[in-house]
């Protein structure tokens, strides 16, 4: 089983180069951030509180998930656009802190990985939990700044203000949580995307992936 992991902070340019690197690798892509943001989706669809742990626990038990490409399919609804709206992104770091809720989604992570006969995995803990054992594990990163005007440029209805004043609170929650917080394996290849395009950054990827077939 071939598995690319590829985390990091949001902003850093994980999303679009995972995607970039699984369709050059002619590999399967999964977004795990979207499998989070369709947790705090539903618990907040049910009128319920996000924190409320044994609430969020459950609904990522039940939820029936379909996680595309191009599309998020939450118990039979498309929430392709709220998952990424500013409610769910409020609401997702608590749902992320919850463990019970990770040990949910990282089990489907696993399941999903071993019927596509592995991917390129995206998140925050993929080369740290989810697949120790990957391939290759790419850390993203890039200047909070540059990481705020990326995003900025994504969420046009929003000042850059408020999206680097968001960024660093999430950098905040994700690192400091306790459960499976966001931090480089220590095997990991640390790509600082700083001023670099998306085929840069591919390329370099690519290359790492050659360099590491060599070494097998
Ligand atoms: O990458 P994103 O912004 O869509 O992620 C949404 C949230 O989910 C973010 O607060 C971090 C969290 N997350 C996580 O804890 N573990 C992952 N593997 C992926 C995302």
């Amino acid at each position: 089983m071939r598995v690319i992991a590829i985390d990091g902070p949001a902003g850093s340019g994980k999303s679009t180069v995972a995607r970039a690197v699984a369709k050059r690798m002619a590999l399967r892509y999964l977004d795990t951030g979207a499998m989070y943001r369709a947790v705090a989706f539903a618990v907040l669809r049910n009128g319920e509180d996000p924190a409320d742990h044994d609430y969020a626990a459950r609904t990522a038990r039940d939820i029936e998930l379909d996680v595309g490409i191009d599309k998020v399919m939450v118990n039979g609804v498309d929430a392709t656009i709220e998952i990424r709206g500013p409610e769910v992104t409020r609401a997702v770091s608590a749902v992320a802190a919850n463990a019970d809720v990770r040990r949910e989604l990282v089990s489907r992570q696993r399941e999903w990985a071993e019927r596509n006969g592995g991917g390129v995995l995206e998140g925050r803990d993929i080369g740290t939990v989810v697949f120790p054992d990957a391939e290759l594990k790419v850390y993203l990163t890039a200047d909070p700044e540059e990481r705020a005007r990326r995003r900025a440029k994504e969420v046009t209805d929003l000042d850059y203000e408020t999206v680097a004043a968001d960024i660093a609170r999430r950098d905040a929650l994700d690192s400091g949580r306790k459960a499976d917080p966001l931090v480089e394996a220590a095997d990991a290849v640390i790509v600082d995307t700083t001023g670099m395009s998306i085929d840069q950054v591919v390329d370099e990827i690519e290359g790492l992936l050659l360099s590491v077939e060599e070494q097998a």
